[in-house]
């Protein structure tokens, strides 16, 4: 099983919806047998909640099933998943120090954004004190950037899409 792990500051807004997403991209191309994903926070501010209602509103304005409890960065993580994509410069920053620590890390930690092509190695805004409509546009940038990486997951591990 190929794990990824996508990581944003509270977990209940940006990175919940990028497992969703990106989870769907994977149903879709038949490959939920190979590829698993999780998403988890930075910050314990939200540990145990559902994601932000607009989060779930967007998902579902997009067709997408979206469920998770929030959870915060792990050091286990760095050794239990593949590829770790934190949404912004600031996740990239404390995920990096967390690794730090972990005893034998196996993941690839890359900004989410460094696989979409609109806007290459820029954040993924944090939507939290934002409207409807930031949601909307996070959507947009982690649907694009959820199909890149699973584009380059695939030609890394030779497999059929
Ligand atoms: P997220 O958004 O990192 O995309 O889940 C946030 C959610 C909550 C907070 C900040 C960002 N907060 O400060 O509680």
């Amino acid at each position: 099983m190929i794990n990824v792990l996508f990581v944003c500051l509270g977990n209940i807004c940006r990175s919940p919806l990028a497992e969703a997403i990106f989870k769907d991209h994977v149903k879709r191309r038949g490959l939920s047998s190979q590829i698993s994903a999780d998403s988890c926070g930075t910050s314990n501010y939200h540990i145990g909640e559902n994601p932000d209602p607009r989060s779930v509103q967007s998902a579902h304005n997009h067709g997408i099933p979206i469920s998770h409890k929030g959870r915060q960065l792990a050091i286990t993580d760095f050794e239990d998943f593949d590829y770790i994509l934190p949404m912004d410069a600031a996740n990239l920053r404390d995920t990096i120090a967390r690794m730090q620590q972990a005893r034998d890390p196996k993941a690839d930690v890359r900004l989410m954004r460094e696989f979409d092509a609109q806007g290459k190695g820029e954040d993924v805004p944090d939507p939290y004190y934002g409207g409807e409509q930031g949601f909307e546009n996070v959507y947009q940038m982690l649907d694009r950037s959820c199909s890149a990486l699973l584009d380059h997951i695939l030609a890394q591990h030779q497999l059929g899409a």
